[in-house]
């Protein structure tokens, strides 16, 4: 795993470290050009000071050993009068003034000079100066170099600092209850870690919110359903309790009744389901022109039952994009609602228009309509217009469920539903995708 804590101390260690190298070469070139000049003034005032005659004396009086400087004298015809050093490896060969030369021993740096009758050459080893250069570089950059761990160290220390909002931040959060959504405390916290904390209470807000719904749904349908089945245990005594025949055969139809309203239910608590804000299905090319004349077809034995005239009064092409079935259910409950709440007789007229390149679609009914105060909460779940002082109007089976889902279906296709009063008196339901 990446840590960022091992990551800054290996990078800011080796940028350190390449910095103290860069610093040193530095330094040890700074220092070789002053060691330099400073041997070649030296060996420059050696030679000056050399005695022209007699030079057996230079042996006594001069100790050129130190810096390991080796002196060669030759007299005016080139007979090598003096050398220090016999062994040191250098050719024999006298040039004026400063020159390098090059050995199997490393580089020498040569100094030649006419001293009276004689010709004096001094050499020192280049070593001398490099190693000089080097421990100049050396002894100013030690400190840096001892100090090197306690930087790791120290760096390793802040960073751990920087990142203890981080920590502070998980340990808030795996202490949590799962249900407790409450947002985290995002004062005091660095710049960085704020806008995650932030996205971080944004989530929870918006899982509260849908557990919330969640729960409330749950809860409904949990209460809801348990009405149809109380009823459907009821019916049930009542079969059993039945004396004759038409007694039975009434409680048994009954009982039917109930449990198709139950089925309607768990049908209606499911298709809800499904429509989930965050369920959203694969989009496809819809036709909704063919989709009404399927669904007109599938209800039009229902309504026919139920002595309603349901049609199509207009339709144009159109397509819109989405999920087939999810608007199936959508036409299917409106349909089923105008068919439903509208008394033997009347009419249900279903209409497919474009408007603004928008394609509407209207069901318009001849039934009670829903007075302008109540077009509001029949959206709600489990909302039933009359379903209490007036109860008698719509004495109708139904869950309250049919417009909660009209409403999700048609948010999740960006389609407006709106209520109002149709010309034949009834509701008018108007679906602008
Ligand atoms: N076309 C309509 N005419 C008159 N009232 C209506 C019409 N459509 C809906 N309503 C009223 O709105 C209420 C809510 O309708 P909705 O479709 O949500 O539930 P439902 O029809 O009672 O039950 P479900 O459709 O789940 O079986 C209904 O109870 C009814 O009172
Ligand atoms: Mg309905």
């Amino acid at each position: 795993m990446r840590s960022i804590r091992r990551q800054l101390l290996f990078w800011l260690l080796a940028i350190v470290l390449l910095g103290v190298g860069i610093a040193g070469w530095l330094i040890y070139r700074q220092a070789l050009a002053e060691a330099n000049e400073l041997f070649d003034y030296q060996l420059q005032e050696i030679a000056a000071a050399l005695p022209a005659e007699p030079f057996s004396q230079i042996l006594s009086s001069r100790d050129t050993g130190d810096e390991g400087i080796v002196l060669q004298i030759w007299n005016r015809n080139g007979m090598l009068m003096y050398y220090s050093h016999p062994r040191a490896p250098l050719a024999p060969r006298a040039e004026l003034g400063f020159s390098t030369e090059r050995t199997d021993r490393g580089d020498w740096r040569v100094y030649g000079a006419i001293v009276g009758d004689n010709v004096v050459q001094l050499a020192q080893p280049l070593s001398v100066r490099n190693r000089l250069a080097a421990n100049v570089a050396l002894r100013t950059l030690w400190p840096l170099i001892v100090l090197l761990p306690l930087l790791g160290v120290a760096v390793w220390g802040v960073v751990g600092r920087g990142l203890a909002p981080l920590r502070r931040v998980t340990g808030a959060l795996d202490t949590r209850h799962p249900e407790a959504l409450d947002p985290l405390p995002d004062a005091r916290l660095p710049l960085e870690v704020r806008p995650l904390v932030r996205a971080l209470n944004g989530l929870l807000e918006r899982l509260a919110v849908a557990l919330d719904t969640q729960k409330a749904f749950v809860a409904d349908a949990a209460h809801e359903l348990r009405t149809p089945l109380a009823a459907v245990q009821i019916q049930a005594q009542l079969v059993a309790r039945a004396h004759d025949d038409a007694a039975r055969s009434e409680a048994l139809a009954d009982l039917q009744a109930g449990v198709t309203r139950a089925t309607r239910l768990a049908e209606q608590l499911l298709a809800l389901a499904r429509a989930e804000p965050d369920g959203r299905e694969a989009a496809n090319e819809i036709d909704l022109d063919t989709l009404l004349h399927d669904c007109v077809a599938a209800y039009a034995p229902l309504a026919q039952r139920r002595g309603v005239d349901l049609g199509i009064e207009a339709s144009e092409p159109a397509f819109v994009r989405g999920d087939t079935e999810a608007l199936r259910v959508l036409f299917n409950n409106l349909i089923d609602n105008a068919t439903k709440y509208t008394p033997g007789g009347g009419r249900v007229d279903v209409c497919l228009r474009v408007a603004d390149s928008r394609p509407v679609v209207t069901i318009a009914d001849s039934g009670p309509g829903i007075p302008p105060e109540e077009r509001d909460r029949v959206f709600d779940r489990f909302y039933r217009v009359g379903s209490g002082a007036n109860r008698a109007r719509t004495d109708v089976a139904g869950s309250g469920l049919g417009l909660a889902i009209v409403r999700r279906i048609a948010l999740q296709h960006d389609a407006t539903v709106t209520l109002g009063d149709a010309r034949a008196g009834g509701l008018l339901v108007t679906v602008t995708f």
